[in-house]
């Protein structure tokens, strides 16, 4: 008994350490350090702490006179913090205690009094959850920057035909207008699916305190009013644990990620001199240091790589998760890098395909000629046989016989005469080859979601409507 009274107080004492009996080894500081990386908080970490003195304040739970002291000290605060004056110590462990010792520093005890009722376990998932909102709808803005570029693009080369493929083998001709719609819908489902989870994001943990909630009479309700959430987090030990909203987040960032990687796949190939039907900007090109010659689409590769690093956070959190006990664990505090870099990397993929899109030179003459290639328009031979009375399995037979002997002739389907076709099938008249040519295929694809187009221009039409409209869940 007499031994611990006689130990000295730990010098530079942290705010918890008031039962430790030696200072924390400095290899353990560094360690369990975060303020490195969640000053990235610091905003919304203020924003939570005004609406949670406000609520103390207007409850009695701390005078008037001391609210306006906090208030006062954490504007300079986020004034320092936003200059850069502001000095940030692994010694104060993370953001909230870094700011919470230097409101104490300006405003003295008021400043002690900020923590009542709160916990940084409710704080820290208060600010993520804050911090998350935004930036999801800085992601759904540049979603719907691309989706713009892409529709200018769809809208000029709606009735441009390039070939369409399955098996990666000409299929059948589409237009690089209804190409590039393919990826809007994408995109498209992705704000729809972030905004869902907006929604899910945006419900209050404070009021939870460490984990069962707290003594002091708290108007949870005013708070999130304040801070804009829907809505509080019903339960005190999820409100602090739950971190689903960030591998949710993950989850529909991954989704983007793929996209986006679908689409800078193709750019590559479409890049490469066999295809040749797009030129990419020069400014979002770049060349080689030993082989002159060279132009690279280095932009979607990267952006093709960097959808791994993102699934690989998307992983990171799910096994964050897996195994932890109710309720707040330290583990926790791992859950901020990988979000804050896939919140960069999406954000910074998806800005620089904006430019790349809107920059991109089709080139039409190419798409036209590689879609004569294959035999693209063997299905509306087929078709046409169809709609002459022959039963389709019959007709695919027939056709199938007409390209071989086209293929041995070296002609496309429409460079073989009349009297050729007719040996396939008697029911071939001279209005056949207005199915064959490339136009007459994709114009026929006349029904909402075809490829024709005037259907194309319609699809573009509605799609600005729709971008239009705010994506909510
Ligand atoms: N830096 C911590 C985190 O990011 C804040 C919460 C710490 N809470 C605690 N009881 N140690 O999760």
């Amino acid at each position: 008994m007499a031994s611990r009274q006689s130990k000295k107080r730990v010098k530079d004492a942290q705010p918890w350490s008031g039962r430790f009996n030696e200072p924390v080894d400095a290899l353990v500081k560094r360690f369990t350090a975060s303020v490195g990386f969640d000053r990235r908080l610091a905003q919304h970490d203020i924003r939570g702490s005004l609406a949670h003195a406000r609520m103390l304040a207007a409850r009695g739970v701390i005078a008037n006179a001391d609210l306006a002291a906090i208030e006062r000290g954490l504007s300079t605060i986020g004034r320092e913090i936003a200059s850069g004056a502001f000095t940030w110590s692994e010694d104060a462990e993370d953001v909230h205690l870094n700011i919470e010792r230097r409101l104490v520093e300006l405003v003295g005890d008021p400043g002690k009094r900020l923590h009542t009722g709160r916990s940084r376990n409710d704080q820290v998932a208060t600010d993520l959850r804050l911090w998350l909102r935004d930036e999801i709808d800085a992601i759904l803005e540049r979603l719907a920057a691309l989706q713009r570029a892409l529709l200018d693009q769809a809208e000029r080369h709606a009735a441009t035909v390039m070939p369409g493929f399955t098996h990666l083998q000409v299929a059948q001709p589409v237009t690089f207008g209804h190409h590039l719609l393919a990826y809007f819908e994408m995109f498209e489902r992705d704000r729809e699916r972030l905004a869902d989870c907006r929604w899910r994001v945006n419900r209050l943990p404070l009021g939870a305190a460490a984990l069962a909630g707290t003594t002091f009479p708290v108007d949870r309700a005013q708070v999130a009013r304040e801070l804009g959430f829907d809505d509080v987090a019903e339960n005190s030990l999820d409100a602090v644990s739950d971190r689903d909203f960030a591998i949710e987040f993950a989850a529909c960032a991954s989704l983007v990620m793929v996209h986006l990687s679908r689409f800078a796949e193709e750019l590559v190939l479409w890049m490469n001199p066999r295809f040749a039907f797009v030129r990419l900007p020069d400014r979002f090109c770049t060349g080689s240091s030993i082989m002159p010659q060279k132009k690279n689409p280095d932009i979607p590769e990267l952006v093709r790589g960097k959808s791994g690093r993102v699934f690989g956070h998307l992983m990171a959190l799910l096994a964050l998760m897996k195994g932890q006990p109710l309720a707040y664990n330290r583990d926790n505090q791992e859950d901020k890098e990988p979000l804050f870099d896939t919140v960069d990397t999406l954000g910074n993929s998806l800005a620089v395909f904006a430019g790349l899109v809107a920059g991109l030179e089709a080139r039409p003459e190419n798409m036209r000629e590689a879609a004569l290639q294959g035999f693209s328009t063997a299905t509306d031979l087929a078709d046409y046989l169809v709609r002459k009375g022959v039963a389709f399995r019959d007709a695919h037979g027939i056709v199938a016989r007409a390209v071989r002997e086209a293929e041995a002739t070296g002609c496309d389907l429409s460079g073989l005469p009349l009297a050729v076709l007719r040996r396939f099938c008697g029911a071939i008249g001279n209005d056949v080859y207005r199915a064959l040519t490339l136009e007459g295929s994709v114009a026929a694809r006349d029904h909402p979601g075809g490829t024709a187009p005037r259907r194309v221009r319609a699809a573009v039409a509605r799609a600005r409507k729709r971008l239009a409209r705010k994506a909510t869940a």
